[in-house]
């Protein structure tokens, strides 16, 4: 696997890709790479001829006061894990050769509407950086599919409407939460989890878990919600939002099947989230 940080070098080796007709995939990400990011890697090289994948902690997607300095940088363990994965190619630029012209007056992409509340409404401007590095990612590599994990379900669905809406000639591809043995779905943040924390995070998706049930058997979701924050509140969550949402993040209505069942916690100072896609009844 061969790692670059200039954009003229990738764009060379991405030219002579497509010169052989192969089909590339994308992989962005953001580093510290768990088994999440390699079933990205995995789908990826299943609907791909070469794999690229990106590691870049992007400024623009933090606000003030959140983890941007303290977001784990592990290029080295990350490098061994993609290429024993079977990654081709890795970009990983520093933010003067993305934001080469500083990032206050930069052009940005927004998403509206699906940006709009979950952690759009706690992480205001969030989603806007990703849509942005997103867009950026998208030109410069050009690939023909991109995969992104459905435990971000909020950015895959700004993801979508943005190529949709951009008419970026690219299939998204949404690869599955993987868990850790005990349910924690796995994420970068759970390593700022002190040994306590970490024995009590799986609690939020065996809460999820039983407000699934209780709602797929018919309980009004306004009680499971309600009931939901209180067993969140009680395992020692402060819940920042339980949300159920139809698939596509719209309303729930009469007519709604396909519904996902959605939580942003805090658990010290760590922020988590995790969400279960469920059948509502009819
Ligand atoms: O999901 C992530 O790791 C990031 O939000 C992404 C998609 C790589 C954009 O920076």
């Amino acid at each position: 696997m061969r790692t670059l940080q200039e954009i003229p070098e990738l764009r060379k080796v991405l030219g002579e890709y497509r010169q052989r007709g192969l089909r590339i995939g994308l992989v962005p990400t953001m580093g510290n790479l768990h088994a999440g990011h390699l079933a990205l890697v995995e789908t990826a090289r299943r609907h791909a001829d070469v794999v690229v994948a990106t590691i870049f902690v992007n400024p623009l997607q933090f606000g003030a006061g959140e983890d941007l300095d303290a977001y784990p940088r592990t290029l080295a363990a990350d490098q061994a894990q993609l290429e024993a994965t079977g990654c081709d190619l890795l970009f990983a630029p520093t933010v003067t050769t993305l934001y080469p012209h500083g990032m206050d007056n930069l052009s940005q992409v927004r998403v509206p509407v699906v940006s709009e509340g979950l952690c759009g409404g706690s992480r205001p401007g969030h989603f806007d950086g990703v849509a942005t590095v997103v867009s950026l990612l998208f030109h410069l590599v050009q690939p023909d599919i991109a995969c992104f994990g459905e435990k971000d379900y909020q950015q895959l669905a700004v993801i979508r409407k943005l190529v949709a809406d951009l008419h970026f000639p690219i299939e998204i591809i949404g690869v599955p939460i993987v868990r850790a043995a005990d349910g924690l779905a796995l994420s970068s943040r759970n390593g700022y989890l002190s040994a306590d924390e970490r024995a009590a995070a799986p609690q939020l998706q065996r809460i999820l878990t039983t407000l699934r049930h209780a709602i797929e058997a018919g309980e009004p979701v306004a009680t499971a919600l309600e009931s939901g924050l209180k067993q969140l509140g009680a395992a020692g969550f402060e819940p920042d939002y339980l949300e159920l949402r139809a698939a596509d993040l719209g309303p729930v209505t009469a007519t709604t099947r396909e519904a996902v069942l959605l939580a942003a916690v805090r658990l010290g100072t760590t922020r988590l989230i995790d969400n279960l896609i469920l059948t509502l009844p009819r």
